[in-house]
């Protein structure tokens, strides 16, 4: 009776032979993992399908036997396809689990599964597998977000609005030209991404607990198989390496500051004070106590949530900094904050496209923003640098004539000629017409500048860079 007991409780691990008891009930909830891992199901399959051919392909085990696993593990594939699966809470992880499914499903046979293998390497590669997948994805969301971007800049491109440092008025920009510094930042964040993918699509399979197997298995065979770049070169740093879920929630954090400013942004410009934009109804919520409010929580979910990517990439970084070489179960922790961070940002970027396709701009708050004719105290400076005069000697000129009008409280444009030339004798009446965002910034001709044409160009090398959207080209 006692023996019976015993059996019963092992029989959920994947060890237990060197133990006399089975694990302790609380300490096993403690120290699973399913409740997480369970997402790895579909990627751990598909390497148990691909390792037992490769077994089978280096008479490791028979074709037959290779036969009944893998009509098993199919059938379980099948299952978590269809959203069907019910994972034990009792098993250790996902990998156990599935492993006990198929001693159910097809008996002893199953036991040949784990040959030439451990779950050390076993969940680094289910882990990458699972990685590449949303890396990916995060990767088209990201081009699906920028060619909104420029689906909004194309349809307001001669716009021109305040530009802001410091939040203070600065100089006019086009609102075309403010949308696509946001398209840059997404494709830095792409090209980050792309090289970590570079580093996640590394096969450890095949390094056994930390020491490589002596059986005879074909490594190549199985990253050709599940379409990895590479295999990893060292048995004890692919069971130990970390690294790729740190560089992961690291360039998904950089996607959260910037899916964050985005946000700031857009709220401030949606506020009664500046009015800029409008976003759509859908994307905000009322209060239940003021009948006027319409509030722009999407936005700030956005802005919060950033912070919590960041606390997974510190998370990660302080699990491994003391880990001794080479795989320790700290390391469990890892895929809790990299699967909540992927799942955040993927979220969000389908969010932010959708919320960026309903932007409405508002043309007369804009122009009322632009009135401040001080906008335009730069380009008087250039002007006069134009008519020799040395820029500290230009900047100091405007900021005497913008003093004097700020005491007076009149504009610029108010000035009399002979008020203007007691400033500089450069000054003519031609300077007033200068006194024009659209001037101003159509004055601009910098290669990257606000300048229309530049502007144009931009537009037109983002349209053939980003797939879909070459009818801008
Ligand atoms: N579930 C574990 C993880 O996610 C893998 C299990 C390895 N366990 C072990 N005792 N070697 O890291």
């Amino acid at each position: 009776m006692k023996t019976k007991n015993k059996k019963n409780k092992k029989k959920n691990t994947l060890w237990g032979g060197r133990f006399k008891a089975g694990l302790d009930k609380d300490v096993l909830r403690f120290s699973s993992s399913i409740n997480v891992d369970y997402k790895l199901a579909e990627f751990d399959l598909t390497y148990s399908l691909a390792h037992v051919t490769m077994l089978a392909k280096c008479k490791i085990i028979s074709a037959s036997q290779a036969k009944v696993i893998k009509q098993g593990l199919k059938g379980l594939l099948k299952l978590v396809k269809a959203g069907k699966y019910k994972t034990n809470p009792d098993s250790e992880d996902i990998h156990t689990d599935i492993q006990n499914k198929l001693r159910v499903k097809i008996g002893p046979a199953a036991d040949k599964l784990n040959t030439a293998r451990s779950r050390n390497d076993q969940v680094s590669l289910s882990t990458r597998m699972y990685s590449k997948d949303k890396l990916m994805n995060i990767s088209k969301s990201l081009t699906k977000l920028q060619q909104a971007l420029i689906k909004l800049a194309r349809a307001n491109d001669w716009v021109v609005m305040p530009g802001f440092t410091h939040l203070q008025h600065a100089q006019p920009v086009l609102w075309s030209h403010y949308l696509l510094a946001f398209v840059e930042m997404f494709q830095r964040d792409k090209e980050r991404l792309a090289d970590a993918f570079k580093r996640v699509d590394v096969m450890p399979a095949g390094s056994g607990a930390l020491a490589g197997t002596s059986l005879p298995i074909d490594r190549d065979m199985l990253a050709k198989e599940l379409g990895f770049a590479k295999i990893s070169a060292n048995s004890i740093d692919a069971v130990s390496d970390r690294d790729f879920v740190i560089e992961i929630i690291s360039s998904l954090s950089v996607i959260a500051m910037h899916l964050s400013r985005m946000s700031e942004d857009f709220i401030i410009m949606s506020t009664a004070e500046f009015g800029f934009i409008d976003i759509d109804q859908a994307f905000c919520t009322g209060s239940s106590l003021m009948p006027q409010k319409k509030n722009p929580d999407v936005l700030e979910l956005i802005r919060g949530g950033s912070s919590r990517v960041y606390g997974d990439l510190i998370s990660i970084l302080v699990t491994m900094k003391a880990l001794p070489l080479s795989y320790n179960r700290d390391m469990q922790w890892d895929k809790e904050g990299l699967f909540k961070s992927l799942d955040f940002i993927e979220e969000v970027l389908l969010l932010m496209t959708r919320l960026v396709k309903g932007i409405k701009v508002d043309n007369f708050s804009l122009n009322q923003a632009l009135a401040d004719e001080f906008l335009m105290a730069t380009d008087l400076a250039e002007y006069l640098v134009k008519k020799g005069v040395a820029f500290r000697q230009a900047h100091k000129i405007v900021g005497e004539l913008i003093m004097f009008c700020s005491g007076a409280d009149k504009d610029i444009t108010e000035l009399s000629l002979k008020e203007l030339k007691s400033f500089s004798v450069y000054f003519d009446k031609n300077i007033l017409k200068m006194i024009d965002p659209q001037v101003s910034v159509k004055n601009k001709i910098s290669y990257g500048s606000t300048g229309p044409l530049q502007v144009k160009k931009q537009l037109k090398k983002w349209a053939g860079k980003l797939q879909g959207v070459k009818k801008y080209a």
